[in-house]
């Protein structure tokens, strides 16, 4: 009886949940919803790779002034513009391959009744009061402000100016819980990451805590959740939009369902509204005896081309867009390898190219079709069978790194730490694209008796790529598909990928494979920078220029000189390139954006020792593919055949800064 018991609660799986902040329907999406999505999707899809029962939630905050306030602009009525909303955030997800489990609208009946009845369990608790309160109040952000926070008559949050609003609200006892708040996040050091947000959360609340005003009179803003004890007032659209987090999964309807998924495990958020879920949510859960949340993770924010995203400035950059030109799973790829998860990162198609190029379609992509080309050619295209006497250790070193990777990805996942995940993964790419140069199966194809070493070979890459695919599924789930269907193992990777999937050797020798297009067509640079379009009758023809050089080949003008953009630039990191003993390839930091270089000073320099030097880039430079990766410029250095030393700075200089 006791034994049966026990295998039964052993049985019970992990669970996992998962939300990501229900965004406002005043908009139509942009890259800032699309990375926060992607990120959960991304952790989603790992945890349930690695057997997790997994819950994923994201959805919209439909209600409150800023979204009557669009649709009145647009005339229409509120549920009728948050209804063409929701259908644009439905249909990118869709388009992002999001595998949300639910998507919850505040509009809805079951999220309005949890609401109601929080109300009024606060209620009940006494932890509401009615004041009457003269504060400064942004509209935009919906939020009173104190006198000493206003800064000049304006929002200290967003900048704009703020109205002096007297009324009187529903008025929750937040700053009763700041002490407990306080313990919280200081015993629990994952609770609130990273650890900088941490830190300014705990600063925040060195300061006293006010309490919070929970309602809006319905005679100002209408579009609410009404009071279920006062129908002269809705509520707060903030307190409204945090219970989705515990209203879909079962708060005060579903018992069992409830205990099954809350406390949430992670709720990601941006890190401009970390107070209010750090806060808020927090001390409301606190009211209402519940658990918080395991952690909040606030990520950063990012700039395109080096500016600051706005509609004014007409640079928002719409993730459909994206995903057309570049491939969904390209674009998934880039926003979390690009950028440190936490940090704030710029987007520039420059970068986003770089990384197609030499990353997906240069390391991954030919890896890919070479196999796959190799296993058609040499072995009749289908998975060969790897006899261990044809096995050696340069075979045994791939498997080991690709056995480790179940270590090393799983800590970085569970760190949030999704660029270094993929250069984790990345490392067993590259180990393999040495792997073929090494082994050269082309070589060995050329004689019978080296056929069993062949098949190995053919083998181990093959097995390779299978891995690989288990672990790029979470970023990229298509190619991912692509790469296993080709590979003629599993059919449904979103239904069948097991925890088991990440060993060496799931893949069964003799099945078919099957070539498709490359998983990442080369993206084409335009082979010349764009010229001044300018017909001036003085501009010199390209003719006359080389005329000149020809006879006069020492000068050039200053004005020639000043064509010329150099800047300083820091290394930010630096790596071999495989198969090309002279190159590296490094990552320079100038400012406004991070070029990817290929530079001849391998047999100078160690990479690692080039970390963080200030260097002098030729800044535009016409971009040149090398071995496959695009260089976006030039560094400088001394040395006529052979690289003597590189030009740097004696003061230390801030990237960006011009050279003249
Ligand atoms: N409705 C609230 C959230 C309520 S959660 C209970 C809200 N919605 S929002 O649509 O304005 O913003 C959603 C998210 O987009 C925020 O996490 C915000 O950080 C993120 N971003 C907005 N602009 C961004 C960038 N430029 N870069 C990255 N994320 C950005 O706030």
């Amino acid at each position: 009886m006791k034994a049966s018991s026990k295998k039964a609660t052993s049985r019970k799986r992990k669970t996992f949940y998962i939300t990501t902040p229900i965004y406002y329907v005043n908009d139509v999406p942009h890259i800032g919803h699309a990375y926060t999505t992607i990120a959960a999707d991304v952790l989603a899809r790992y945890k349930r790779l690695r057997g997790y029962d997994t819950f994923f939630l994201t959805g919209t905050d439909e209600h409150g002034q800023k979204v009557q306030q669009a649709a009145s602009k647009k005339g229409l009525d509120p549920q009728t513009h948050a209804d063409r909303m929701v259908a644009a955030f439905k249909e990118l997800w869709k388009r992002l391959t999001i595998s949300n489990s639910d998507f919850v609208r505040t509009t809805e009946e079951r999220h309005k009744r949890v609401v109601q009845e929080v109300l009024r369990r606060l209620q009940e608790t006494h932890v509401l009061y009615t004041a009457s309160y003269e504060g400064w109040y942004c509209l935009p952000d919906e939020r009173f402000w104190a006198d000493d926070e206003v800064v000049e008559g304006k929002c200290p949050e967003c900048g704009r100016p703020v109205e002096r609003i007297s009324e009187s609200n529903y008025f929750f006892k937040m700053s009763a819980y700041r002490d407990r708040l306080r313990r919280h996040i200081r015993r629990h050091s994952g609770f609130i990451q990273p650890e900088s947000r941490r830190n300014e959360v705990l600063g925040f609340l060195e300061r006293p805590l006010e309490d919070l005003c929970i309602s809006r009179p319905r005679a100002r803003l209408a579009w609410g959740i009404p009071f279920p004890f006062d129908p002269d007032y809705v509520t707060y659209v903030w307190v409204d939009a945090l219970v989705n987090y515990i209203s879909v999964p079962g708060y005060g309807t579903d018992k069992r369902r409830f205990a099954k998924w809350w406390p949430a495990d992670v709720h990601l958020v941006g890190k401009d509204i970390l107070t209010t879920h750090a806060v808020y949510w927090s001390t409301l859960l606190m009211a209402l005896g519940l658990d918080l949340p395991k952690t909040l993770f606030a990520h950063g924010w990012w700039t395109v081309d080096g500016e600051k995203m706005s509609k004014s400035r007409g640079n928002v950059v719409d993730p459909n867009a994206m995903a057309a030109e570049y491939g969904t799973d390209a674009f998934r790829y880039f926003l979390l390898r690009e950028v440190p998860f936490g940090q704030d990162g710029d987007f520039s198609k420059p970068a986003i190219t770089a990384r197609y190029n030499s990353e997906l379609a240069n390391d991954l992509g030919n890896l890919f079709s070479r196999t796959l080309t190799m296993i058609e050619r040499y072995a009749g295209g289908v998975v060969p069978e790897p006899h261990p006497k044809g096995v050696k250790a340069e075979d045994r070193r791939m498997v080991e790194l690709a056995k480790s990777l179940y270590r090393t990805v799983g800590s970085e996942m569970d760190r949030f730490a999704f660029h270094r995940a993929l250069r984790e993964i990345w490392a067993l790419v590259d180990f393999a694209n040495r792997y073929v140069e090494r082994s050269a199966p082309w070589d060995l194809a050329k004689e019978p008796r080296n056929r069993v070493r062949l098949d190995v070979v053919l083998y181990h890459l093959a097995e390779t790529l299978r891995i690989l695919a288990v672990y790029l599924f979470p970023f990229m789930p298509t190619t991912a598909q692509r790469m296993t269907t080709e590979l003629g193992w599993a059919t449904s990777l979103e239904q069948a990928l097991k925890p088991q999937d990440f060993q060496w050797g799931r893949l069964k020798p003799g099945r078919p494979v099957q070539k498709g297009k490359p998983l990442f067509p080369r993206i084409e640079l335009p082979q010349t920078l764009p010229e001044r379009e300018t017909a001036a009758p003085a501009t010199p023809s390209k003719e006359s220029v080389m005329e000149l050089t020809r006879t006069e080949p020492s000068f050039i003008s200053i004005d020639e000189f000043r064509k010329l953009d150099l800047r300083v630039g820091r290394i930010v990191t630096a790596e071999k390139i495989t198969g090309a003993d002279k190159l590296l390839k490094l990552s320079v930091d100038i400012g406004t954006e991070t070029r990817q270089v290929v530079a001849g000073i391998a047999t100078k320099y160690a990479p690692d020792l080039l970390i963080g030097k200030s260097v002098v880039l030729v800044a535009n430079l016409k971009p040149a593919v090398i071995r496959g990766i695009e260089s976006q410029g030039m560094i400088l250095a001394a040395g006529d055949k052979t690289v003597e030393a590189l030009a740097t700075f004696i003061e230390p200089v801030e990237p960006g800064t011009r050279v003249k």
